[in-house]
């Protein structure tokens, strides 16, 4: 294939470099001259582990050449990455002034091309940002419409760097955002063959993905920080410690607790957290990502108060009030939180939770309602169907299969839904469904 690319940094020689070892001719184009040579001479403009061979095998082929017009890399190509910069404003957004210029260079070269061309960036992009600000542009400039004078996508790139010939090659996935199967087809042409799982998504959903996957990883990265400098102020061995996490591939490093759902709680994940801060505290350890772990918990809560105030709706039935399915545990449930304040807020409210009957409730948890939610037994109803019926919002805490199959069947259409435990789509009844995060 003809490909050329739009910027020649870390990503745009890379991938240069790797797409014309794979037998493809590629036109760099970059705004430094100085990389321009280099690139002409066989040299790399980047310092990265493999380069300065792959950069001369490369140019010794014939199938790379440079240029810094825009226009004329696009005459000569079928397909345009973009990788340029996408570095921080002083004020923490994105400044995307480099991406902006190319989609203004690469619309006026539309404008002049017979045939189809598909643009595909590659740059960390703000979601939204092709679709809403690039895409603009480039039908304003080249007179054409998406989807037929051109095609576009977004292309996360998961390199890194130090080890980008290697990244380029056995990449986590290859996740293709486009609104058109020719991008789809185009891409998976050109990344088909990598041994790893080809997604193909929309264009929000693959700029959304990056700036995930680099938070995850900044994230990852404070976790093991923060616990290791907790370790030292205890006389643990960090090392050892984070390796044991590691080794737990069941609830730690798993899928486990990365579906988005209701704010957590019960009896140990609260308390545990609250003993940690204290333990940081006594040691003078600073712990600030851990530390607002609880208060980013009580914002969840407040998040699905919102929904339910904002409904307008006055009769509540709450499905589900342990803070999980099939347990009867209702120490720090975030239901019952939930059902605290709306009580506050003035609101009628009916609970069914057959594993919460307070007749059949024994020990700490028949202790615990008795002594901090003593209003709350008196809500409780154990008939699903007189809640349904009782409510004119109805918001779904626990996801036990049956209670759920029997809701979907009775819900009325004029009812509203809170489901805070992801009904699928295909499941869900007719009525209002409101989603905690959708
Ligand atoms: N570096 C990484 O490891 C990495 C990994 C994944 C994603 N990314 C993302 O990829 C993008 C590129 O990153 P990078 O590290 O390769 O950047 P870089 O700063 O190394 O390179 C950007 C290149 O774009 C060129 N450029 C700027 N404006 C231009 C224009 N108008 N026309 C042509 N060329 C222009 C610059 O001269 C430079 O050579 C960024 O959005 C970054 O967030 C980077």
């Amino acid at each position: 294939m003809n490909i050329s690319i739009i910027g020649l940094g870390y990503v745009g020689a890379v991938s240069l470099a790797c797409l014309a070892r794979d037998g493809h001719r590629v036109v760099g184009v970059d705004i430094d001259q100085g990389k321009l040579d280099q690139i002409a001479a066989g040299r790399t403009p980047v310092v990265e582990e493999g380069m300065v061979d792959l950069m001369q095998a490369v140019l010794a082929t014939g199938r790379v050449s440079v240029t810094k017009d825009v226009t004329e890399a696009v005459h000569a190509t079928d397909l345009s990455f973009v990788c340029v910069g996408t570095p921080s404003a002083p004020n923490g957004s994105q400044d995307q002034g480099a991406t902006l210029k190319v989609a203004h260079e690469l619309g006026a070269a539309l404008r002049t091309k017979a045939g189809p061309h598909v643009i595909v960036f590659r740059s960390t992009l703000a979601p939204g940002t092709v679709e809403e600000v690039l895409c603009p542009v480039l039908e304003r400039e080249s007179g054409k419409t998406r989807g037929e004078g051109f095609h576009i996508g977004f292309q996360p790139e998961f390199l890194r760097e130090g080890s980008s010939i290697r990244d380029y090659d056995k990449p986590p996935f290859t996740v293709a955002g486009a609104d058109s199967a020719h991008t789809i087809d185009v891409l998976r042409s050109l990344f088909g063959h990598l041994s790893c799982e080809f997604h193909a998504t929309s264009i929000r959903a693959a700029e959304m993905l990056k700036y995930c996957c680099n938070n995850f990883h900044a994230l990852k990265i404070t976790f093991a920080n923060e616990t290791a400098r907790l370790c030292e102020a205890l006389g643990v061995d960090p090392f050892h410690v984070m390796d044991l996490v590691c080794r737990d591939t069941q609830l730690n490093i798993s899928r486990a607790y990365l579906r988005p759902g209701f704010a957590f709680g019960g009896s140990c994940l609260p308390k545990d957290l609250r003993a940690t801060m204290y333990l940081a505290k006594k040691t003078d350890v600073e712990l600030p990502m851990l530390g607002n772990i609880l208060s980013s918990n009580r914002f969840h809560l407040e998040h699905a108060i919102g929904k339910i105030l904002r409904s307008g709706s006055k009769r509540i039935g709450m499905i589900g009030l342990a803070f999980k399915a099939g347990t009867d545990d209702l120490r720090e449930s975030p239901l019952v939180a939930l059902a605290e304040h709306l009580l506050g807020k003035g609101l009628q409210l009916l609970v069914y939770d057959p594993a919460v009957q307070l007749s059949q409730l024994i020990g700490a948890n028949r202790r615990f309602m008795e002594d901090h939610v003593p209003h709350l037994g008196a809500l409780m109803c154990d008939d699903l169907q007189t809640v349904i019926n009782e409510s004119d919002l109805l918001v779904v805490g626990m996801n036990d299969p049956g209670s759920v199959r029997m809701l979907l069947e009775r819900v009325r259409p004029d009812q509203f839904v809170l489901d805070l435990v992801n009904i699928s789509r295909e499941q869900r009844a007719p009525g209002r469904y409101l989603g905690l995060c959708w």
